[in-house]
């Protein structure tokens, strides 16, 4: 039978799931120039509306998969995990992760029987991304060739890598389009994109890290909590074994916001010399919850998590993490050598006006301010400053002196509007004691 795009978009338009072979058509005719922009942009617009169901959901991110290559395996045993997180503001447990379940899954399981291949994008808007955090490291590339990746997940059991033109293109395709049809907030949608690209990564195991709050892009806790289903359900289908934690996103996680701060602050937290109890946290429960899945059922998160605990308090874990930039070119001497000479930048703080218990320090507006002052891109070709951010001194829960700084911006030159954006920063103080929230608010494994 001879398929017809807007046939195969009125059905969707209509409410109705579409086969294997119609969707495949869609974006085989897509990707080969056939089928238009403006055919798979209504197409987008009708999954917006009618949704997917989770075969299709699985169905498309596979066929996105498939558009390109895999990182290639030997079939040696061993268990390749990662975790992927919707992101958020001050977060950068993907620099823990790595060297403290590498090294934690070593002395479990033995060298080279666990390998964590991390794939990771660039920020966008009000949070940061991976790939320019690691940057902040002079001389580190993300930009490996798979050849060199390949031999880095060989030699040291991880890398931490961008994506490559050949891993799931359709996704940037689609992405493009998604991005100027209104098509993003799009569960299905955001599914496939997220999965395609680690299916491409040959994963056995995922963690994914779910945000919701103000500094989320999914804010609702409600709609968060359906991406995790549908995130897990369709991975398992895919046979990744897979489990959601649903993280809060309404202050930034960590003392620290920015660059070149926040691998600062990875950097103290694995010398045990300022640990910020919600960074601790979600990192602990996302490290064991990659531990439980790499012993293959023989631990279960909380045993994970207490062999993460245990390892955490040995220096070996910030020896891994110094590896980890200093394999991909970066100079870690030389990062070190420009915090204290970057000791004395200009500095200015927000104060509180009132006194009582901090209730709220909007991680959204925080990550609009370290944006605004150049630590962020509102499109995906401006340029950032690395070293421009926020310390951030009161955290939820905390009692505030009328007066006392809430957070200090870090400059890298003195900057004109420092004042007018500050005061765009949303916080309050309530005379009553506050709650300290609770980060991690559920885990999804089934
Ligand atoms: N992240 C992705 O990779 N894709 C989406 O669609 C949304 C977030």
């Amino acid at each position: 039978m001879k398929l017809h795009p807007s046939e195969i978009i009125k059905k969707k338009r209509g409410g109705e799931a579409l086969s294997e072979a119609e969707l495949s058509f869609l974006l085989d005719g897509f990707l080969q120039g056939q089928i238009k922009d403006y055919q798979i942009a209504a197409f987008l617009m009708a999954v917006y509306f009618q949704g997917m169901t989770s075969e299709e959901t699985g169905i498309w991110a596979r066929l996105m998969w498939r558009s390109g290559v895999s990182l290639p395996r030997k079939d040696s045993g061993e268990f390749w995990v990662d975790k992927h997180s919707t992101g958020g503001v001050g977060d950068k447990t993907s620099f823990l992760l790595v060297p403290l379940v590498h090294n934690v899954c070593r002395r479990l399981f033995g060298d080279g029987q666990v390998r964590i291949p991390m794939i990771s994008g660039r920020g966008l808007d009000f949070t940061g991304g991976t790939l320019d955090k690691l940057e902040a490291v002079p001389g580190f590339t993300s930009d490996l060739e798979m050849e060199t990746a390949m031999g880095l997940l060989d030699r040291n059991g991880f890398f931490m890598m961008g994506q490559t033109a050949d891993l799931a293109p359709a996704d940037r395709l689609l992405y493009a389009l998604r991005d100027v049809t209104a098509t993003v907030e799009c569960v299905p949608l955001i599914v496939s994109s997220i999965l395609s690209k680690k299916l491409a990564e040959s994963l056995d195991g995922i963690v994914l890290d779910v945000k919701f709050g103000s500094g989320a892009f999914m804010p609702e806790f409600s709609r968060a909590q359906t991406l995790a289903h549908a995130l897990t359900r369709v991975a398992r289908e895919e046979k990744v074994a897979s489990v959601a934690l649903l993280t809060r996103m309404d202050e930034p996680l960590g003392f620290k916001v920015g660059h070149q701060l926040e691998i600062e602050e990875c950097a103290d937290f694995l010398a045990g010399e300022a640990r910020e109890p919600g960074l601790q946290e979600v990192t602990l429960a996302l490290a064991g919850q990659m531990v439980c899945l790499a012993s293959r059922g023989k631990l279960s998160p909380e045993q994970g998590r207490a062999e993460c605990e245990q390892e955490l308090e040995k220096r070996e874990v910030l020896t891994t993490f110094i590896q980890m930039f200093e394999s991909q070119g970066g100079r870690w001497k030389e990062f070190k050598a420009q915090r204290y000479a970057l000791g004395g930048r200009p500095r200015v703080s927000l104060i509180s006006k009132h006194s009582g218990y901090l209730a709220k320090l909007d991680a959204r507006s925080v990550g609009r301010l370290v944006r605004n002052l150049g630590g962020g891109r509102l499109t995906k070709e401006s340029g950032i400053d690395l070293n421009v951010g926020v310390e951030i001194r009161r955290k939820v829960g905390d009692k505030v002196q009328a007066g006392e700084s809430l957070l200090d911006v870090v400059l890298s030159e003195p900057h004109p509007q420092v004042a007018t954006l500050l005061s765009q920063v949303m916080y309050e103080v309530q005379p009553a004691a506050v709650m300290r929230p609770r980060w991690v608010e559920e885990v999804i494994d089934a």
